[in-house]
């Protein structure tokens, strides 16, 4: 791997710990103004000191996020397809790497729908983007999706979706986290991170997952709704982030969240990478 490559890398997974806590943030590229999620700046200002990289499209980018932040972008550059439309799974490149050089950002991300009707033509993209990304040096983060067939979530497809996208080159490959999450991890070369998924009953539930996620090998997790649709965002990231760098416990990950939602402490500083 090149020089710049790594470098970028090693803004997102932070060398210190071998891990990342991403927000993802990207959701309105297929599913509008979602549950709040509405005004991207309101949700993701607050965040921004406790995300070790973001992951929103250049629409996001431009409008919502200050340039002056310095936080890792992870830029997705496909799409093409809506929730209102016939299918999810039919997505194309829509940014170029041209863009995303203008916009410095420190990955790009599309979707792989592997067993889909669209499944050549998402793999191939894959293929074409790391090809493009070899060459100016930005990693490539390939989402293993699942469109509306959320019951896809197994060990078995999602094994067989990251050893795809890893075959083909994706420097990481985001996934669901499932039972058996360890099977997956194993069959899987390059560096896993996880998604939350849709908003789960409570708060100890993200952080089980995230917990296990880890434990099961993850190097990190890059959750979106199960953070900004919590009541209080800000103790989730916090929580989540002694998770995935301090690896505390769930039980302790509970109370970092109490604490901090009782205490409403004031944000100066971005927290070390190694917490
Ligand atoms: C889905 O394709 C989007 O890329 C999201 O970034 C991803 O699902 C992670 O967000 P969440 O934790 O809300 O599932």
């Amino acid at each position: 791997m090149d020089w710049g490559m790594k470098n970028r890398l090693s803004r997102i997974i932070k060398p210190e710990t071998g891990r990342t806590v991403m927000l993802a943030v990207d959701h309105g590229y297929f599913m509008g103004p979602t549950h709040r999620l509405e005004e991207p700046r309101k949700t993701i200002e607050p965040l921004l000191v406790y995300s070790d990289a973001i992951m929103c499209t250049r629409g996001v980018l431009r409008t919502s996020i200050n340039p002056g932040s310095n936080v890792p972008i992870v830029l997705r550059v496909s799409g093409g397809a809506s929730i209102i439309g016939d299918s999810l799974t039919n997505e194309a490149i829509t940014t170029s790497v041209r863009d995303a050089v203008r916009l410095n950002v420190a990955a790009m991300a599309l979707s792989i729908f592997v067993g889909s009707a669209h499944e050549h033509q998402t793999l191939t993209n894959l293929g074409r983007l790391v090809n493009e990304g070899e060459e100016h040096g930005i990693p490539v983060l390939a989402v293993t999706a699942v469109g509306k067939e959320l019951e896809k979530r197994d060990a078995r497809y999602l094994a067989l979706a990251c050893r795809v996208a890893a075959e083909i080159g994706a420097h990481f490959v985001k996934t669901y986290f499932c039972n058996d999450f360890g099977k997956v991890v194993k069959g899987c070369p390059a560096p896993l991170v996880v998604a939350g998924g849709p908003k789960l009953e409570t708060e100890l539930d993200a952080f089980q997952l995230a917990h296990d996620a880890i434990q099961e090998g993850a190097v990190g997790v890059d959750m979106g709704r199960n953070i900004w649709q919590s009541e209080h965002p800000v103790p989730m990231m916090k929580a989540i982030r002694e998770i995935v760098h301090g690896g505390v416990t769930v039980r302790e990950a509970q109370e970092v969240y109490n604490r901090s939602k009782n205490t409403k402490e004031q944000v100066i500083l971005r927290p070390t990478a190694a917490r």
